[in-house]
């Protein structure tokens, strides 16, 4: 199959993404034109990655000195103490600032693995291989990398963009269902705001992905979300303005996966999803949307049996359980809570432009639920 490479060129940014299956063939040569000095490479893997890409992946550096540093992979990982013991283990193989750690796994093993890149030595080189659709369609590019605190997820963290990004399609043979829902969610939320083609696309060629068996679909999805989230992330890198755009739905998402305690019980992309039709149905009752903006929506739930009702999940009476936790949301700047509303498939309203006390979210929360769409 044919490899998608995009080059990713702002002011401070010059990278590769390449996006194929098998593309981690290029590991090598892209190593080389990245830093003809490299001796040392660090491999964060993912443990339930399986066995054969280590194989590959010693036989692809064969010239260099390779450590692989295995984890099984939960949000523990992303510890401060985990990060202080990497470091500690690279500073004494001696690594420097030609040397490169790369991360194999899905969001957790790339945040954490970017993080240990970004100070050690106070920055060495960084590879993205990401094996979720999770981390193919969304955190693999963007640059943030991060750990948790025991205050809340992602407190602590930098921004280090990578030096190459290689989403290998085949890693997802391995990847079960549940992940790719995840994964589909973001792609979903790419389309919803800012491109009504791809939305249009995707109302025709959702099924394939979510089987995850039509590697050119995965692949033209995959090329397309990473175009959208660089197009919003490379204009406002530290998060200030415009790149808030890409939390659409998320406000009620967090929230939802906080009231859960982040549990199994729902995954972020299953409650991205949930969070996108509140927040559309909020931008109904607001009159920011139209009802036929709103079943547009909808449509491609339905047809591709996907939850969008939060009766699902939670008791109608502990619906305002979750505005508790919208309250904390990073984008808020004042006592309000800031949220990014629906206006028409391919267009939000601006970050900062639409903020709702949360006396005023409590009274259309039972509107919202009661919508019966
Ligand atoms: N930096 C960013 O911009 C950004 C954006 C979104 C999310 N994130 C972070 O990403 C993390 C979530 O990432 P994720 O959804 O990829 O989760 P993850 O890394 O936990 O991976 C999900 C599960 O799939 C397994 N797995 C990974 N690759 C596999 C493969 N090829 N085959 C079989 N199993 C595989 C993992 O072991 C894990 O059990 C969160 O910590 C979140 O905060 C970061």
């Amino acid at each position: 199959m044919k490899k998608t490479k995009i080059t990713v060129l702002n002011k401070n940014l010059n990278y590769s993404l390449f996006v194929g299956y098998n593309s981690i063939r290029l590991l090598p040569r892209e190593i080389k034109l990245i830093n003809t000095k490299s001796n040392k490479i660090g491999v964060v893997l993912d443990k339930k990655i399986p066995k054969k890409y280590k194989n590959k992946i010693k036989k692809l550096l064969k010239n260099y000195k390779v450590f692989f540093f295995e984890y099984s992979v939960s949000e523990n990982l992303k510890s401060f103490s985990n990060v202080n013991n990497l470091l500690e283990k690279c500073i004494r193989l001696n690594f420097n600032r030609n040397d490169f750690l790369i991360a194999v796994g899905g969001g957790i093993v790339g945040d954490f693995c970017g993080f240990v890149a970004s100070i050690l030595k106070r920055g060495v080189n960084f590879i993205n291989i990401p094996t979720t659709l999770l981390a193919q369609v969304d955190s693999a590019v963007g640059g943030k990398t991060g750990v948790n605190s025991k205050h809340g997820k992602n407190l602590i963290g930098s921004y280090y963009q990578p030096n190459l990004v290689i989403c290998d399609l085949s890693f997802l043979n391995s990847l079960p269902k549940r992940q790719v829902t995840n994964g589909y969610a973001e792609i979903l939320k790419h389309a919803i705001i800012s491109d009504k083609n791809f939305f249009n696309w995707l109302q025709k060629n959702s099924h394939k992905i979510l089987k995850n068996k039509d590697v050119k679909c995965l692949a033209y999805a995959i090329t397309k979300s990473n175009k959208i989230k660089l197009s919003f992330a490379n204009k406002d890198v530290r998060d200030k303005n415009i790149r808030m755009t890409l939390n659409y739905g998320h406000t009620f998402a967090h929230a939802i996966e906080a009231r859960y305690s982040y549990s199994k019980k729902i995954n972020h992309g299953e409650a991205v999803l949930i969070g996108m039709m509140m927040a559309a149905k909020l931008s109904f009752i607001k009159k920011v949307c139209s009802k036929a903006t709103l079943l547009e929506l909808i449509k491609i739930y339905k047809k591709n049996n996907l939850d969008y009702k939060l009766k699902s999940f939670l008791k109608k009476k502990e619906f305002n359980s979750i505005t508790k936790f919208m309250i904390q949301d990073k984008k808020n700047d004042d006592s309000k809570i800031n949220l990014i509303l629906l206006k028409k498939i391919g267009k939000t309203t601006r970050p900062g432009q639409y903020k709702l006390a949360l006396s005023e979210l409590r009274k259309n929360n039972k509107k919202l639920n009661n919508l019966n769409f």
